[in-house]
């Protein structure tokens, strides 16, 4: 059995870090990568001055930075994103390949004739979507501020068309009462934990805590401790006081939550149900698409640039402002 950790398996020697920074600033670049990213492309971008954080906080961070060039470690909706935040900057991912399956299940011909049918509705749709269908809405949100963000509406009497995550739309409907019509996609990474799987592993481990992404079902999500984005999950695996955590999120996440809770443990919940042999296999494919070797390439050659139709970019722009001039009055003065 390995005894290495996902920190210590991302450290990287004192040379590695100055020829990174070499090539990023040859480009005025900046890294900026998500949670379920690879541990080593985490580790790189804290060491060179980038951020690994959430999606809503990787679109603040884009924007906010003064480098010409972003490079975005994570699936092509945030890439998307920052690119409409920030259309004069050049955008670059590791690999333009890496899409997202709620992205996938979005449609935008099929997704603006469900808008047309419900037009009294207003209609807010998860970052996790292409810039189409962001054009198409009047909110955008992430998981960080879903809840707050519907409340908000819910308590001004608006009704609402959600999209496109049906377990997280379920979930915001729960926990703020509002009218909501959701959209049927799903994420494939989330939809697989296994609520009974996940009892039993309880019933082994009676003290753990169970950290859950609300793109779960909702029997996982039941058996909770904590449900938030993959930031709120990383501050609740420092603040809460059990020394084990089930996490049912994508198993990257363990980098961070590692660094923000040295001495306690973390465990997968599990996504394969009772008899089989893979107990866990939460990592996001596409997330797992950005390498080391992806990011060299694309720094050298400036391929793999992410363009939006400067048409969507007016649209999509608004409901992305919206939510982060939403998401500043959440904010803690
Ligand atoms: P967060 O906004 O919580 O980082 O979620 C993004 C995502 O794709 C989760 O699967
Ligand atoms: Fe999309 Fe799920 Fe991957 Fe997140 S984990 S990027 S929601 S497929």
């Amino acid at each position: 059995m390995s005894t290495s950790s996902p920190v210590q398996d991302a450290a990287l020697s004192a040379a590695d870090v100055q020829r990174w920074r070499h090539l990023l600033a040859a480009e005025d670049a900046v890294l900026v990568a998500h949670y379920y990213t690879d541990p080593r492309l985490q580790a790189l971008a804290e060491a060179t001055g980038g951020c690994v954080a959430d999606s809503l906080e990787m679109a603040r961070f884009g924007r906010d930075h003064a480098a010409s060039t972003l490079v975005v470690a994570g699936v092509r909706f945030m890439g998307e994103t920052a690119k409409i935040l920030s259309p004069h900057k050049r955008v670059l991912m590791p690999t333009l390949e890496a899409t997202c399956s709620l992205d996938i299940g979005c449609p935008v011909d099929e997704f603006s004739a469900f808008c047309a049918a419900h037009p009294e509705r207003t209609v807010v749709v998860y970052a996790n979507t292409s810039a189409a269908v962001k054009a198409r809405a009047d909110w955008v949100v992430t998981s960080s501020i879903a809840v707050d963000l519907v409340e908000h509406l819910h308590d001004a009497g608006e009704r609402v068309i959600w999209a496109p995550d049906k377990y997280l739309g379920a979930y915001v409907q729960k926990q703020t009462g509002a009218d909501m019509l959701l959209w049927q996609g799903s994420c494939i990474v989330h939809e697989e934990f296994k609520a009974s799987v996940l009892a039993d592993l309880k019933r082994v481990y009676p003290e753990a805590g169970i950290l859950v992404h609300p793109e779960s079902p909702e029997a996982v999500i039941a058996l909770a401790d904590a449900v938030g984005s993959t930031s709120q999950l990383i501050a609740a695996a420092r603040t809460l006081p059990h020394r084990r955590f089930i996490v049912a999120t994508d198993k990257a996440i363990f980098y961070k939550m590692r660094q923000a809770a040295p001495d306690k443990e973390f465990i997968e919940a599990p996504t394969a149900g009772q008899g089989a042999t893979c107990r866990s296999c939460a990592h996001c494919p596409w997330m797992a698409m950005n390498t080391l070797d992806n990011l060299a390439a694309v720094l050298r050659q400036g391929d793999q640039e992410v363009f939006v139709d400067p048409a969507l970019v007016e649209r999509a722009v608004l409901p992305l402002q919206r939510m982060l001039s939403f998401a500043r009055t959440l904010q803690p003065a």
